[in-house]
């Protein structure tokens, strides 16, 4: 089947590489034409480990294409893909300028009836709004089929071929049985829904993670003060499979493109109606203060943080990506350099994007044991394997004062105890940090 993909950021390009991969002629098309040239090239506008593989496997093997001209591509294709960003608006609703963009872009191109897949997260109601909106621009006959995605950045391409459900959203049996064949090449079963609980399905999945993340978090502040290590809460929570064991990994909140946004864009739905969504924003509330955990530990624990070297390990949202949205990081320096501390930081391929944002603000470590030169503290914010595997004798060899502050529960207290490190990690019963106030 020829497909047209538009937008080649993760959902988009991911998506289009994947429909290639299982058979399809595949053209991804983008306004950038940096970014398509590069793709025509394989190399990959995001760093996602396997992707440029993928791309390259696909180009070789002439399904897939990257073009900045969709009246070209769209000739030849019935079925339109539309994964462009919705980001957020200031008051917290989603902004579909980009998608209305794109989808007068497809009814400008078309020369046949066409099914528009819309894998974008878009407000329940767009989708119905959307066929409209096109229809009203072509005579060709538009069908809308809601397939939201459900892929993680950093697993994407594992993401993409082992989901537990494709769901297809549409109020259209014709379009449904072609986007069903289309993903008969995935082996993951197919939910079909309406086009409304197609949208819903999305936002409350990203929605529940979210809690199920504040809800780990909230109990491991309460375990710092009552006793109990949240490690092993967790465990025996999950091992109810009532509960499961997926997103109780407590720490310093979510971060990223889509828990954030989602949550936010849900609650807004809600107050669109009429509806107090006390639960979420509860939620949203407990991450804001999570991402500024290991501060408020630091400033426990030093009386004055001005002149202080703090040593950031890990800026990206999560290990595997070069993303920094929303990372717990921007706001960590951002409190850091409000308190007078100089910052420092190492990630093995997020520091640039970091750099971009506070310029000459803060340091940027090649090495772990630079980061550490020196620091008065170090505080672990993504859990990458380089900064797992450090040789605990690192922090003492190379600190001023060997304090680590753990916001993603790598290391072990008793280890780092014995190596000399005052220690404290998120909800591990009482502070470890025993060493007398550094002012
Ligand atoms: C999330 C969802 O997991 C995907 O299913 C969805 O498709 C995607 O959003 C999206 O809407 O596009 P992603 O944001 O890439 O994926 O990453 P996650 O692995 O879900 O992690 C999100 C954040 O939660 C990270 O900051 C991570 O560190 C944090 N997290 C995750 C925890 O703090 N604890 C956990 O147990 C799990």
């Amino acid at each position: 089947m020829n497909i047209v993909v538009i937008g080649t950021g993760y959902v988009g390009l991911v998506t289009g590489v994947a429909l290639a991969e299982i058979g399809h002629d595949v053209c991804c098309v983008d306004i950038d034409a940096n970014k398509v040239a590069k793709l025509q090239k394989a190399i990959s506008p995001i760093y996602e480990p396997g992707i440029e593989a993928l791309i390259e496997k696909n180009i070789e093997a002439g399904r897939l294409s990257f073009s900045t001209d969709l009246k070209s591509v769209v000739v030849d294709s019935s079925v339109v893909y539309l994964a462009v960003g919705t980001p957020q608006k200031q008051d917290g609703s989603a902004n579909l300028d980009y998608i209305e963009e794109a989808a007068t872009g497809i009814a400008q191109s078309i020369n046949q009836d066409t099914v528009v897949v819309v894998k974008s997260t878009v407000p329940v109601g767009t989708n119905h709004y959307l066929k409209e909106y096109i229809q009203k621009q072509t005579p060709y006959q538009i069908s809308i089929v809601s397939n939201p995605e459900f892929l993680r950045e950093g697993v994407a391409v594992h993401d993409v071929f082992h989901g537990d459900r494709i769901v297809l959203g549409a109020d259209d049996e014709v379009a449904l049985e072609k986007l069903e064949m289309i993903n008969q090449g995935f082996h993951i079963p197919i939910f079909k829904t309406g086009l409304e609980s197609a949208e819903m399905i999305k936002y409350a999945s990203n929605a529940f993670l979210a809690t199920k993340i504040s809800f780990i978090n909230e109990i491991a502040n309460i375990c710092e003060k009552t006793g109990g290590d949240i490690r092993e809460v967790s465990k025996g929570m999950g091992m109810d499979s009532r509960i499961g064991s997926a997103f109780l990994q407590a720490g310093i909140g979510y971060g990223g493109s889509c828990f954030p946004k989602d949550t936010l864009a849900l609650n807004h739905i809600a107050k669109n109606v009429d509806y107090d969504f006390g639960l979420i924003q509860s939620v949203i509330d407990a991450n804001k203060a999570q991402q500024l955990k290991l501060v408020k530990v630091l400033k426990s624990h030093y009386s004055d943080l001005n002149g202080k070297q703090i040593a950031l390990l890990g800026v990206a949202f999560k290990p595997e990506t070069d993303d920094i949205r929303e990372a717990a990081s921007e706001v960590i320096i951002e409190e850091l350099l409000r308190c007078g501390a100089k910052v420092s930081i190492f990630d093995p391929v997020a520091s640039a994007n970091m750099k971009a944002v506070f310029g000459n603000k803060i340091h940027v470590a090649d090495t772990i044991s630079e980061v550490l030169l020196q620091a008065d503290a170090a505080l672990v914010v993504t859990e990458w394997n380089e900064i797992k595997n450090i040789q605990l004798a690192e922090f003492t060899s190379q600190m001023n004062h060997p304090v680590v502050l753990d916001g993603r529960l790598v290391f072990d207290k008793l280890e780092m105890k014995q190596a000399g490190v005052s220690y404290y990690s998120v909800g591990t019963g009482e502070l470890q940090i025993n060493e007398p106030i550094y002012i």
